[in-house]
């Protein structure tokens, strides 16, 4: 089972058979970087049901929780951390903020052909000059009349070349209340992306550069008020970062069953095993699940997640690279072969250290947290 007793039944068995029936067979091309495209695999997600958990119901979504979605994102990076990731975002940082921050008319236009797979999203922040110190971004958005004018250069964006909408953040002012958001559509003239960077994991996942030349997005775009764009961002990372906890938990899982699979082997071959090894994997992947259950029960709460979600995401990344490492070694001489199953999951693990804030970020959100002035006794 992928789930657990605190998901819906039916959710359960729709995720289980998505990942049986289309996300395991792909697996190793996607591993290789040959399997279907992100929107493809988001198509096969919304034929399942699966493409708009979060969206409610009246707009074509499935009206699902976030614990219903981090256990969907762990089910999928177990099998596939590519998959995980290019769901994950579009799910998450594509189509959150619209859900929460959109006014009707742009709930109404992108929501169902979102829900229904029909549309990919993606999340437009980080830029070549820097990606940590998000407020310090440099995309312009210049008002034209009832539009604006977005000129400048995104990267690292998941989805790059294949989403048909961004969410994306641009400077209409000074410092990180100068920011604000748009939803941009992919066909737009002026709207271009590169090659897909050559990354060391993630290989079916693709992520490059969008370039903004002069994009007239109109003013009906703009999601949220002038100047509240940061904290679209910001709000919207908050509960983004439920769902790398997840792909983490769940690259972790991976790692462990193909760990357990080959001390099992040996043991039965006479070779001995190291069970503490073993022992320290299964704490670090349950403790990391229940932190990111954890912040996803309080996102769905509605409560403050922003300690949390970064604990988690500290936590169960930094977890997920340990329990990969030590499966690759567990695993050696095979595991060096780079389609080695916990050579995969390794490679594909390091990534969650860094998208969605590094962790270094994620140690100053919660250190920042326990400093606050009304925290302190
Ligand atoms: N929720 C709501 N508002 C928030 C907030 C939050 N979590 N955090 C900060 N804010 C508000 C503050 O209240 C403040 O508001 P006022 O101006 O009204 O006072 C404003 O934002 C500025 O706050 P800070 O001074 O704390 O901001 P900062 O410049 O010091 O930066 C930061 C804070 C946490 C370091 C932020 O820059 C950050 O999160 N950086 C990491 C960026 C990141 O995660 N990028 C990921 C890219 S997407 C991705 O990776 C997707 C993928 O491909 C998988």
């Amino acid at each position: 089972m992928s789930t657990d007793v605190a998901v819906d039944a039916a959710v359960s068995e729709r995720i289980d058979a998505f990942v049986r029936d289309v996300i395991r067979p792909i697996a190793p091309a996607m591993a290789r970087g040959h399997g279907p495209s992100p929107k493809h695999l988001v198509g096969a997600a919304g034929e399942a049901g699966l493409a708009g958990i979060l969206t409610p119901r009246d707009l074509g979504g499935a009206g699902g929780t976030h614990l219903e979605f981090a256990s969907f994102i762990e089910a999928v990076a177990r099998e596939d951390a590519s998959s995980a990731v290019i769901l994950d975002v579009h799910l998450s940082v594509g189509t959150e903020p619209i859900i929460v921050f959109g006014n009707d008319d742009q709930k109404a236009r992108y929501l169902p052909r979102l829900a229904r797979g029909e549309w990919l999203a993606g999340f437009a922040l980080t830029e070549p000059a820097g990606g940590s110190d998000a407020a310090a971004l440099q995309t312009r958005a210049v008002r034209d009349g009832d539009a604006y004018r977005l000129s400048g250069t995104k990267t690292f964006i998941t989805g790059a070349g294949d989403a048909d909408l961004y969410v994306v953040m641009a400077r209409t002012g000074e410092g990180s209340r100068g920011i604000s958001a748009f939803l941009v559509e992919a066909h737009w003239p002026g709207v271009s992306t590169g090659v897909p960077l050559e990354k060391m994991g993630l290989h079916g996942s693709w992520t490059g550069e969008l370039v903004l030349d002069s994009v007239s997005v109109p003013e009906a775009n703009r999601l949220g008020d002038e100047g509240f764009g940061f904290r679209v961002a910001m709000g919207t990372l908050d509960s983004g970062r439920v769902g790398i906890s997840a792909q983490a938990v769940g690259i972790a899982q991976g790692a462990l069953d193909v760990a357990v699979r080959v001390a099992r082997e040996r043991g039965a071959a006479g070779v001995d095993v190291d069970a503490t090894a073993l022992a320290d994997m299964e704490a670090r992947t349950v403790a990391s699940r229940l932190l990111t259950r954890h912040a996803a029960t309080l996102v769905d709460a509605g409560g403050a997640v922003t300690r949390d979600a970064a604990v988690a995401k500290l936590y169960a990344t930094d977890s997920c690279v340990a329990v990969a490492h030590a499966a690759f070694e567990l695993c050696a001489p095979e595991s060096a072969r780079a389609d080695h199953p916990a050579a995969v999951r390794l490679c594909d693990a390091k990534a969650c250290q860094i998208y969605e804030g590094t962790n270094q970020i994620q140690r100053m959100v919660i250190a920042r947290e326990l400093l606050q002035p009304s925290k302190l006794q």
